[in-house]
């Protein structure tokens, strides 16, 4: 018997319906900040095809993840970065798109290429988890601290995709969990490693290549994208939605109600001065 997927045959909103129209370059010219952060996350989310290819060989034989992954979840951050690229291209219209991408596909693929997965499927489902739980707080974040409204209506979207994808995973972790019976010690090391020890490597690349194409004849000096990243955080410190990423960040640890009530406040603290410091 066919099995209907558990998603629509298409993504809950479109590029076309998002009002770009509307948008007044002149407004955001200045906003150096904002340009270079829409710009890096257009080029992350836009490489989602690599990060895809990976995972789907990963979980080969998985008929449930490999049709969501290829038939909603690449579909839907693809649209996460053609959404922002029309975005940039709008805004910044001096800004050319489609060199500084090649630029930074090259040396991401030579370089870091893909992140490094984990030795169980339900740890890999865990890192997804951490992974959505990251984007969802980074565009929930990014709508907050717009200050033009059509941007926070793309954030607003992208953040609920994210979301979304976080509950997926998060359900096929369960499964793995079960099968591979994996203690909450094994979860808390993969979590705490996504969270804190992997390096945000494609995140420079990204932030490189905007820069350079977007200042010919200076040279990039890694002081560039710390600078960048201290502004972003300090801008954003505020709005970072701490609690909603904590109990995503704990749910996986299943910890039951009692134990979550004592636990999550401090979580929360930490996430918010772990994530934003
Ligand atoms: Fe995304
Ligand atoms: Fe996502």
């Amino acid at each position: 018997m066919n099995q209907r997927p558990d998603y629509p045959a298409r993504a809950p909103w479109s590029i076309e319906t998002i009002p770009y129209h509307l948008l007044s370059p002149a407004a955001l010219a200045e906003d150096r900040e904002l340009f270079y952060l829409v710009a890096s996350a257009s080029f992350l989310e836009i490489t989602t095809d690599v990060y895809t290819r990976n995972l789907v060989q990963f979980f080969e034989g998985d008929r449930e993840v490999v049709d969501w992954l290829k038939g909603q979840w690449e579909r839907e951050e693809l649209q996460h970065g053609a959404a922002l690229r029309r975005y940039v291209e709008t805004a910044w219209p001096d800004f050319p798109w489609e060199e500084a991408y090649r630029r930074f596909h090259a040396e991401f693929m030579q370089f870091c290429a893909i992140e490094q997965l984990e030795p169980t499927r339900g740890q890999e489902m865990a890192a997804r988890c951490v992974v959505e739980t990251g984007t969802a707080a980074f565009y929930r974040t990014l709508a907050a601290v717009s200050p033009e409204p059509v941007l926070r209506q793309i954030a607003s979207l992208i953040a609920s995709d994210e979301v979304r994808h976080y509950k997926h995973f998060y359900r096929y972790f369960s499964r793995y969990r079960a099968s591979e019976r994996l203690s909450r010690g094994h979860v808390l090391k993969t979590l705490w490693t996504r969270v804190f020890e992997v390096d945000d490597e494609d995140a420079l690349y990204a932030f490189k290549h905007v820069f350079i194409a977007a200042n010919p004849g200076v040279t990039f000096r890694l002081a560039d994208y710390r600078a960048f990243r201290r502004s972003v955080r300090k801008r954003g410190r505020a709005s970072f939605p701490a609690a909603m990423a904590t109990r995503m960040l704990v749910k996986p640890l299943g910890l039951g109600a009692t134990l979550g009530r004592i636990v999550l406040p401090a979580m929360t603290a930490a996430t918010r001065l772990l994530m934003m410091a």
